[in-house]
């Protein structure tokens, strides 16, 4: 459904939930897809990530007192809060990821109006295309428009990405968040995670697309198993340090002083770190890439990634490693990875024109046959970051 539609149906929603309030705006914050770049943002390395034309859409407007009224269509839940009784609770599940930005806007000194909110999102849940981060950065940008609140994207960036660590309990690094509220349309970001230093990157090839495949899988051990990887990360950093003195990170490993200590890190950690620090390495070789427009190397190194996330950092399963090789055997895709966390979720892959309905085709066709499961396909555009919709 196109974002006017959506939009008038929020509005409408709105106006009976809180026929009180008769002036709200609406804003959209995105989902993202990575390039190339997995769990390399939390060891302070490089990702390539962009905005997609899939959002979560929140239509708002203060109140006089200090409760937050907050309604989810796509759950048809009307939850109540008050800004003085923010703690993280399991029951209220989705508003979490909101009461988290309010709990920290608090925290940053910012004197809050409570707000009436409705919101609804079309990014696949837990689908690996942050549509957690999507409604924190959405919620912070909504709640700075509205309160003229003092706040630099950078700062929400960080804001909304401790919702998620502190008050959520997920240990993301800084990519989603970035991500939602910097991208522009056509470009991809090249984001150092060590400084948050980034530069815009024009997408200029009009005979391919980026297609995202649902894999339908739930990613029931996305959580545990990814504070997991951070763990390993850091004490492969740990043990690193006594031979490479001054790392803060993976990122400050070369990989001639990874080849050289390697041998001093038990397993899994070898493999996490390799897996680390050549990822690093090949984000680079995609910016490269890019820049003499070659299609074949960058999905070489889209192939070697997804091997290494698979082999390496072990965040595959059986679901997306049907899609990746389904995908992969179609004439006419560069390469398939997947999008983000890993264990479920969805797959990117970049595909020729001419080759789009070849590969939804087989996809569609024989994933089911192979898995049991209906998976979603999708040809996604790049997106502006979070905005507000007049
Ligand atoms: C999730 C996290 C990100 C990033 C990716 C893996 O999407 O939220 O911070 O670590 O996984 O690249």
């Amino acid at each position: 459904m196109n974002i006017e539609k959506r939009k008038n149906i929020l509005l409408k929603k709105f106006k009976e939930l809180y026929p009180e309030s008769n002036n709200p705006k609406v804003f959209a914050g995105p989902g993202r897809v990575n390039i190339i770049g997995g769990h390399t943002d939390y060891n302070l390395g490089f990702v390539l990530p962009t905005a997609v034309d899939r959002e979560i859409l929140m239509v708002a407007q203060n109140r006089d007192d200090y409760l937050l009224k907050i309604f989810s269509l796509d759950y048809n839940d009307l939850k109540e809060v008050s800004l003085y009784d923010l703690k993280f609770d399991n029951e209220k599940r989705w508003a979490n990821y909101l009461m988290g930005v309010f709990y920290f806007l608090k925290g940053s000194g910012f004197k809050l109006k409570g707000m009436n909110i409705v919101f609804s999102g079309d990014i696949p849940q837990g689908g690996g295309m942050s549509s957690s981060a999507a409604l924190e950065v959405v919620t912070a940008y909504t709640a700075r428009a509205l309160q003229d609140l003092n706040l630099t994207d950078i700062d929400l960036i960080k804001l909304s990405q401790k919702a998620e660590n502190k008050f959520v309990g997920v240990m993301c690094g800084i990519m989603d968040q970035f991500a939602s509220t910097m991208s522009k349309k056509n470009h991809l970001i090249f984001l150092d995670c060590a400084d948050l230093s980034f530069k815009l990157i024009p997408m200029k090839f009009s005979d391919i697309k980026f297609v995202i495949c649902d894999t339908k899988k739930e990613r029931t051990l996305a959580t545990s198993e990814y504070n997991k990887r951070r763990q390993q990360c850091s004490a492969a950093v740990e043990i690193l340090k006594k031979y490479i003195p001054g790392i803060r990170a993976l990122r400050d490993v070369s990989i001639e002083d990874f080849e050289k200590y390697k041998n001093k890190l038990p397993s899994p950690l070898n493999k996490r770190a390799e897996h680390v620090i050549y990822e690093i390495d090949r984000v680079k070789k995609v910016v490269e890439a890019l820049g003499r427009n070659d299609l074949d190397c960058i999905g070489k190194l889209q192939r070697e990634s997804q091997r290494s996330m698979r082999d390496l950092f072990e965040i595959s399963c059986d679901e997306l490693d049907i899609m990746v090789d389904l995908a992969n055997s179609v004439r006419g895709v560069y390469g398939t990875r997947i999008i983000g966390g890993g264990f479920g979720g969805c797959t990117i892959s970049l595909v020729k024109l001419e080759a789009i309905e070849d590969f939804k085709s087989k996809i569609l066709s024989e994933y089911p046959k192979k898995t049991g499961k209906i998976p979603e396909i999708w040809v996604c555009e790049s997106s502006d970051g979070v905005r507000e919709i007049k």
